[in-house]
């Protein structure tokens, strides 16, 4: 059996509006998993595809992912309870590479990509965030608590529903603009998100490191159907990234 082939016990479950947070028992799963890398899970119903969701959290034995219903995938998996079974290739992908010496970091998450922040931000010496999201229904309550447990959180949301009204690229913007100018970016979220961050980064020659999302198909490089154009060459997004550096 492949070695990165798991069956996971749900041991918690909560839900929030459209979202299903999750762990499971992952033996070892802070010594194997690094912050950014990502879970391709086999979700059950009738997929038989499997889809990819990023590691949230890890704790010495288990590991937490947090997921949008979006489709039949997500839909069939957010059906499970505790006591059901995971069956899943872990952990897949290039994460973030940081260490307890990136100090004044700043972590930029935009909806669902807010949650692979949460174990890098654990992995900085000292960060901030900045997350952003639709509204005050998509903003999830217990996961914002777990982050500002690790640093300060400016929430924001693009109708001022919850924490301010706009946009992370802004937010970055007036960070800057009032003098606070981080030294690294570490991000993830919807695809315009990003691209501004990265210009803001590279205006401000600050190092960014930006976590993509492609559809996947086998999320180890064999495929080739999450091969897309970054940094001027093809890249499969589930081996090269789904985090690169700019
Ligand atoms: C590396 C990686 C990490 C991810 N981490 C998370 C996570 O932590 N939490 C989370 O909620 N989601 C995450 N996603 C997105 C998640 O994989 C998709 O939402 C899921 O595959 C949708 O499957 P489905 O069967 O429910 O929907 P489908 O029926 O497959 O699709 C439903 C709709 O979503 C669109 N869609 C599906 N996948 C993607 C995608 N990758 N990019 C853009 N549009 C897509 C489809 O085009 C369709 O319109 C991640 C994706 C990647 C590549
Ligand atoms: S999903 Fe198959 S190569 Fe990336």
């Amino acid at each position: 059996m492949n070695k990165n082939h798991y069956f996971c016990e749900i041991t918690e479950k909560h839900t929030y509006n459209n979202l299903t947070d999750f762990t499971v028992a992952f033996p070892d799963a802070k010594k194997i998993c690094k912050p950014g890398q990502f879970l391709h899970i086999l979700c059950g119903g009738n997929s038989f595809l499997r889809r990819p969701i990023s590691i949230c959290d890890v704790s010495e034995n288990s590991l937490r992912f947090i997921f949008e219903i979006r489709g039949e995938g997500t839909r069939a998996l957010a059906e499970k309870d505790e006591g059901d079974i995971v069956d899943m290739l872990a952990p897949l992908g290039h994460g973030f590479e940081l260490s307890k010496k990136d100090e004044n970091v700043v972590a930029i998450g935009g909806g669902i990509g807010s949650f692979p922040l949460l174990y890098a931000a654990k992995n900085c010496g000292s960060v901030k965030a900045i997350l952003g999201f639709r509204n005050s229904d998509a903003a999830y309550d217990r996961f914002i608590d777990d982050f500002r447990k690790v640093c300060d959180v400016a929430l924001m949301t693009d109708d001022g529903t919850a924490g301010e009204k706009g946009f992370t690229p802004q937010g970055l913007e007036k960070m800057i603009e009032e003098g606070d100018k981080p030294d690294k970016i570490i991000t993830c979220g919807p695809m315009v998100m990003m691209e501004k961050i990265i210009s803001i980064a590279e205006k401000n020659k600050i190092p960014c490191y930006a976590s993509f999302e492609e559809r996947m198909g086998c999320g180890i490089g064999t495929c080739l159907c999450c091969s897309t154009k970054i940094g001027g060459k093809m890249q499969c997004v589930c081996k090269d990234g789904p985090v690169f550096e700019f």
